[in-house]
């Protein structure tokens, strides 16, 4: 679904860019040669504008972080806002139309791909693949529900289980089962790396959508997807909250 939005929000950046363009082309031909092209450039307009009503939507579906993407998505709104009031005040004669006009609309052409791509790249949470940043899909298990901790931590980046002793117990637990052999009961590495201070190989570690999504993933080497091996995705958010009372 994730992936679908993605796509769609790019290609319609991409065909709004387009649209602007031609839109640039009929108002030109209108002004400079025939003025019977205003009518295509109405007709044109009346058109494309609707191309910018399901970005929001998309930027949504893509998913977090939420807040950043749908805002960055509304931008296509505010120029076509801008240049309807230009436009309108322009044919009431109150201010000149061109220069404005023209200006808002070469902006608009110009940002709206940029636009997508940031919309759609933005990479402010680290749910990705350490190993190619490529962003994480999560799927539960076979009779596994999506806990309260975990559907959050998906919307927002935050982990409900640091500072929950109950939480952090059974992450204690669970770590000495699954991940002590390798990185240490002090979370400073043995046959892996360190887990805690600032050597990290990955810098996503360092955030708990980061951790969680290389303990969900794997990375290289030994360090294998616990998806995988069939941890549940609260028992890796409650690993989380434990690594980071070792790290001090
Ligand atoms: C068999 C050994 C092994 C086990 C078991 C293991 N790891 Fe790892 N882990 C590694 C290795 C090796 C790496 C380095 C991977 C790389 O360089 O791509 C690693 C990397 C990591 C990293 C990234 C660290 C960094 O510096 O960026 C995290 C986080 C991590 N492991 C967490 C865990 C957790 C939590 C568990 C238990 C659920 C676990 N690992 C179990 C071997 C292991």
């Amino acid at each position: 679904m994730a992936a679908m939005a993605r796509m769609f929000l790019r290609g319609l950046a991409a065909l709004l860019a387009v649209a602007l363009l031609a839109q640039f082309f009929i108002a030109g031909m209108a002004s400079l040669t025939n003025a019977e092209w205003w009518a295509h450039h109405l007709t044109w307009v009346g058109f494309f504008q609707w191309l910018v009503v399901p970005l929001p939507v998309l930027a949504w579906l893509i998913g977090p972080p939420r807040p950043f993407r749908v805002t960055l998505a509304c931008f296509p709104f505010v120029q076509m806002g801008l240049q309807y009031v230009l436009a309108h005040r322009g044919m009431d004669g109150r201010w000149p139309i061109g220069l404005g006009l023209h200006a808002v609309a070469i902006v608009a052409a110009a940002l709206v791909l940029p636009v997508g791509i940031c919309v759609t790249a933005a990479d402010l949470s680290d749910f990705k693949s350490p190993l190619d940043g490529s962003p994480m899909t999560f799927k539960l298990q076979p009779g596994e529900v999506e806990t309260p901790a975990v559907e959050k931590l998906k919307e927002t980046g935050d982990n409900d289980y640091r500072g929950n002793a109950e939480a952090i117990a059974a992450g204690k637990a669970l770590y000495e089962d699954n991940c002590i052999i390798c990185h240490g009961a002090d979370g400073k590495g043995k046959l892996g790396p360190t887990l805690v201070g600032d050597q990290l190989i990955y810098k996503q570690a360092k955030s708990d959508p980061g951790m969680f999504s290389i303990i969900y993933g794997g990375a290289s080497g030994a360090m294998q997807s616990f998806a995988n091996r069939g941890m549940k995705q609260d028992e890796m958010l409650k690993i989380v909250a434990y690594v980071r009372t070792l790290d001090k």
